[in-house]
């Protein structure tokens, strides 16, 4: 079958038709964060799916997105546009490795960032986000040594933050390594009244010159806020869609990957199209399925990040 001319009013329709609720992640393409129900940062997005009365969930973002909605929802159906659409950062730390390294330190917590595979989620305790993990590791008593994975550099962010050690397993996510420290500085000095803002993925040298870091969600309210009209962005550009939309008299500026290429778009929240969210409803597929064993054991983590953010 052919697509249908308009795609917009088509997905509306389908929508209505499958009682669908559509989760997009700011670093999704415009037209796709333009058409969905809920649009939000992680943590965002889990409490949505969290809370959500629709039959079906349309998961416009990535793998690891999709699967904590089905962990959250059974007997729900859950559809991601393009199975493909992986991360780099959860590939960082298979589950074989990260069990070994666990068996370690027998005596950690474990806290991982919910970029991570079911198969993590499942051999950690609590679960946090760029939103929650300074707050939830600020909860854990100081005695108790912590395990924080996969993300060095969000963890090494939250030890500055909390002045507590952790160990981190040492992940990263190849958008938030590209931005370029030199074309930033370059930045700041062809607009010397303008803020940089980055998200806490990016490497120190990178969150060194920041004037404010945080989630994308928190990035995002910070621009509406601050008295700035100019602001340099750390982190994918998908999100400066919202910016502008929030605060259309302001200037965003996206700092360049190493290579002025377009890699600091994320390549695999950008395997998304409209049109394959269009197909994904229409046909019901493709379906993220997971090991009930699985969903369980990595449940109960979620949870507690719930009850502690
Ligand atoms: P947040 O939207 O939770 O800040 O996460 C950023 C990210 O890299 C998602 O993959
Ligand atoms: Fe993963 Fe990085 Fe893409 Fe987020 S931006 S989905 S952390 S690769």
């Amino acid at each position: 079958p052919a697509l249908p001319n308009d795609l917009f009013s088509a997905i509306n329709d389908l929508k209505r038709e499958l009682n669908a609720i559509i989760l997009a992640h700011y670093y999704q393409d415009a037209d796709i964060q333009d058409i969905a129900d809920y649009l939000g940062d992680s943590l965002g997005l889990s409490r949505q799916a969290a809370q959500t009365n629709a039959e079906v969930i349309v998961f416009a973002g990535v793998h690891f997105m999709a699967e904590t909605a089905k962990i959250l929802n059974p007997d729900k159906l859950v559809l991601l546009p393009d199975l493909n659409a992986g991360c780099s950062l959860a590939d960082s730390c298979p589950a074989p490795e990260f069990a070994q390294f666990k068996a370690q330190y027998p005596d950690h917590l474990v806290i991982s960032y919910i970029n991570c595979s079911a198969e993590i989620k499942a051999l950690s305790d609590i679960i946090c986000t760029s939103s929650n993990a300074v707050k939830i590791v600020q909860q854990i008593p100081r005695d108790q040594p912590i395990i924080f994975a996969p993300d060095r550099n969000l963890g090494r962010y939250v030890m500055e933050q909390t002045g507590r050690e952790m160990v981190l397993w040492q992940g990263s996510c190849i958008v938030h390594e590209t931005f370029s420290e030199k074309k930033m500085v370059q930045l700041k000095i062809e607009h010397p009244q303008a803020q940089i803002i980055a998200h806490p993925e990016c490497e120190p040298p990178v969150l060194r010159h920041a004037d404010y870091i945080g989630s994308t969600t928190a990035l995002l309210n910070y621009c509406q806020d601050s008295g700035a009209d100019t602001f340099i962005v750390a982190t994918e550009p998908g999100i400066i869609h919202q910016m502008q939309k929030h605060a259309p008299q302001k200037t965003f500026i996206p700092v360049p990957g190493m290579n002025n290429c377009a890699c600091n778009e994320c390549p695999h929240m950008r395997l998304n199209t409209l049109e394959k969210l269009y197909w994904a409803m229409k046909n019901r597929e493709p379906e993220l399925i997971l090991p009930e064993s699985t969903r369980v054991a990595a449940l109960r983590p979620i949870q507690r990040m719930l009850e502690l953010s």
